[in-house]
């Protein structure tokens, strides 16, 4: 299995939260603004692709959404998607869920993770759980 964890982060918590999603699924977390061309053909070969992005004012931001829009194709290959935000998360996780649908991705799984006052930890065991589940194939 080939997967990949990628993230869109303002303030660091959304790339705590994929660097432990990516310890349970056995891979690395990405920055997408950090992707190489040689990535992108990597990106090509992976079979399922974890997106996340914290939530603000309930939406993805708009720079998270546009680089979906650059991932290659899905084709019809797995996606999963992740939001991180202080309580209103869900429309969040629909609109990025719905922008990699359009890239052609079939999402397989949601996930949500409320912070407030607290960091996200990178050994967030729920977090660590839901990419060991996605590396089961849920
Ligand atoms: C201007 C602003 C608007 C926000 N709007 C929301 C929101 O609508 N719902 C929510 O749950 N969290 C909201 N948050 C909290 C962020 O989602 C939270 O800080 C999250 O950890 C940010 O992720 P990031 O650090 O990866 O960018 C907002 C934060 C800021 C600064």
């Amino acid at each position: 299995m080939e997967p990949i964890v990628l993230y869109y982060t303002l303030m660091g918590e959304t790339k705590n939260a994929a660097m432990a999603i990516a310890t349970g699924l056995g891979t690395e977390a990405v920055a997408v603004y950090s992707l190489k061309p040689s990535d992108i053909e990597r990106l090509k070969k992976c079979d399922i692709v974890v997106f996340g992005c914290g939530s603000y004012f309930g939406m993805p931001p708009e720079r998270a959404l546009e680089f979906v829009d650059l991932l290659p194709r899905g084709e019809g290959r797995k996606a999963a998607v992740f939001c991180v935000g202080w309580i209103i998360i869900g429309g969040a996780l629909d609109a990025l869920a719905k922008r990699l649908a359009d890239r052609g991705y079939t999402v397989v799984a949601k996930r949500s993770k409320k912070r407030f006052f607290s960091p996200v930890s990178r050994e967030d065991k729920g977090l660590i759980g839901f990419g060991r589940k996605l590396r089961e194939g849920v």
